[in-house]
């Protein structure tokens, strides 16, 4: 087996199985920023992704995908549920999201977590070179960090968290939180997407385990555990290069014509989460379309509301809901041909993706708490044409760095019915300056600076040039 001196872990491989016109299987790489991020650092190195591939049953036998090797870790239809769908995504990701869901606890979740957890530990053990670098990525793993300093204690081992981390308040709720943590400090490094996820974590090392800490290290026996906040971004370059294609750009046109040539296209692309306060956001606009500030001749909003988990009872719940007020509000003030609200509820492409961010004068992004958001980011990054204006809730951590935007708070209807409508009637050359200004922070905070930057710290908690040349 090949060893690698760089090793990813994640809980998804950056591929999607894709039919070809001949009915074969085909794998691709899937679009997402992780990848391309880590393809100019991985160029000179030989790396290795170990996750899984999407689908539960024997792992899939899989290329490399641009000179990165993929180990697949196999989940079985048990795992499946307990695992991804039980613990990670019905226990963690409601906690870990200001439980704005009732999160759910079983004692087999928790074993099925701990046992898929040792399965991508020994996987990465087994391709990680003398000395490599692993970096684990995000909650579906914090077990991995301890399980694997254990078996490889040589490694220098990252993690990073791309979902918030609770106060401790929410935290302690977790039956099982003191494993939790000792799982994330076998790590070198514990990164978080804001300074207050960090924060949060050093404070329940200290409650929990009784460790001194301090919002940067936490001192666990002779070692020293760094943490911080390394806000994740996108391939600008690459958003940009889509935007800037003549096909993206007439496509753009075609859908403002297509949506009845409105004077104000309003947009959201979300996967269809709780956490994403759709149905805050469809509230809002019901009660603007009900006190006459929106008309529907002039004003469409578009949601993309992307299919997700949706096995999970508490997604099935949100689309049955979404779908119902979407009915009613289009019942109560479209017209023939004219909906107030298109709402699709589908997989977009990344061209699609970058029409509709061209075609939207506003985007709204209001989740009711989001570790990053990079919808937001790629909104953005696709104007280059310096129009467009961005509704962005403060719960996301974008906000930290967009504050160009105008910046809501989901919860309080008013404001954000005031806010949508300020977003409208911006004037021009506000709009400009407001993108123009974000646009120049995200060109110097990349994926690729984020890559770097986190990489560079967890070298300076040990000596990762000397492990990625050997
Ligand atoms: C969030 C998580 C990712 C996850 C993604 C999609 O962004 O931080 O780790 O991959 O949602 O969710 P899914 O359950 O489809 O992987």
């Amino acid at each position: 087996m090949r060893q690698s001196s760089l090793v990813v872990v994640a809980n998804r491989l950056p591929v999607d199985d894709n039919i070809a016109p001949d009915g074969a299987c085909e794998w691709r790489r899937s679009p997402g920023g992780l990848v391309s991020a880590l393809h100019t650092i991985l160029e000179h190195t030989t790396a290795t992704w170990v996750g899984w591939s999407g689908t539960a049953g024997p792992a899939p036998e899989l290329p490399d995908i641009g000179g990165i090797s993929m180990r697949p870790v196999p989940l079985t239809d048990d795992d499946f549920a307990h695992y991804y769908e039980g613990f990670a995504n019905s226990t963690l990701w409601p906690l870990y999201h200001d439980a704005v869901e009732q999160p759910t606890y079983h004692r087999s979740w928790w074993d099925a977590y701990q046992r898929v957890n040792q399965h991508f530990a020994e996987a990465t053990a087994e391709v990680a070179a003398e000395n490599a670098v692993v970096w684990v990525q995000d909650y579906h793993l914090q077990l991995v960090p301890a399980l694997l300093r254990e078996m490889r204690p040589d490694l220098l081992i990252g993690f990073f968290m791309h979902v918030p981390f609770p106060p401790p308040e929410l935290f302690m709720q977790l039956p099982r939180r003191a494993e939790l943590l000792r799982g994330l400090l076998g790590a070198d490094l514990v990164g978080f997407q804001r300074a207050q996820a960090a924060h949060n974590f050093a404070q329940l090392c200290t409650k929990v385990l009784g460790l001194p800490a301090t919002d940067r290290r936490i001192a666990v026996g002779e070692r020293f555990v760094r943490t911080g906040a390394f806000p994740v971004s996108i391939d600008v370059a690459e958003m940009e290069a889509l935007s800037g294609r003549p096909d993206v750009q007439a496509r753009a046109r075609q859908i403002r014509t297509d949506l009845g040539d409105p004077k104000h296209v309003l947009l959201s692309v979300d996967r269809l989460d709780y956490t994403k306060g759709i149905e805050h956001r469809l509230k809002a606009y019901s009660e603007l379309l009900e006190d006459g500030l929106v008309k529907v001749r002039d004003t469409v909003m578009v949601q993309v509301a992307v299919p997700s988990r949706e096995r999970v009872e508490h997604y099935a719940i949100l689309r049955d809901r979404v779908e119902r007020e979407v009915g009613r509000i289009n019942g109560e003030f479209g017209r023939v041909g004219e909906p107030a609200i298109h709402y699709l509820n589908q997989q977009f492409d990344r061209s699609e993706l970058a029409a509709l961010y061209q075609a939207a004068d506003v985007m709204v992004v209001t989740p009711l708490r989001d570790g990053m958001n990079l919808v937001a980011k790629e909104y953005v990054a696709a104007r280059m044409d310096g129009g467009g204006v961005l509704v962005l809730s403060e719960f996301a951590g974008a906000a930290d760095e967009l504050d160009r935007a105008f910046l809501v708070n989901p919860h309080d209807l008013e404001g954000l019915k005031r806010s949508l409508i300020d977003a409208i009637d911006c004037p021009k050359a506000e709009r400009a300056e407001r993108m123009g200004a974000m646009r120049t922070h995200l060109r110097d905070h990349d994926i690729r600076d984020w890559a770097r930057d986190y990489l560079t710290a967890l070298e300076n908690t040990g000596t990762l040039a000397d492990r990625l040349t050997a």
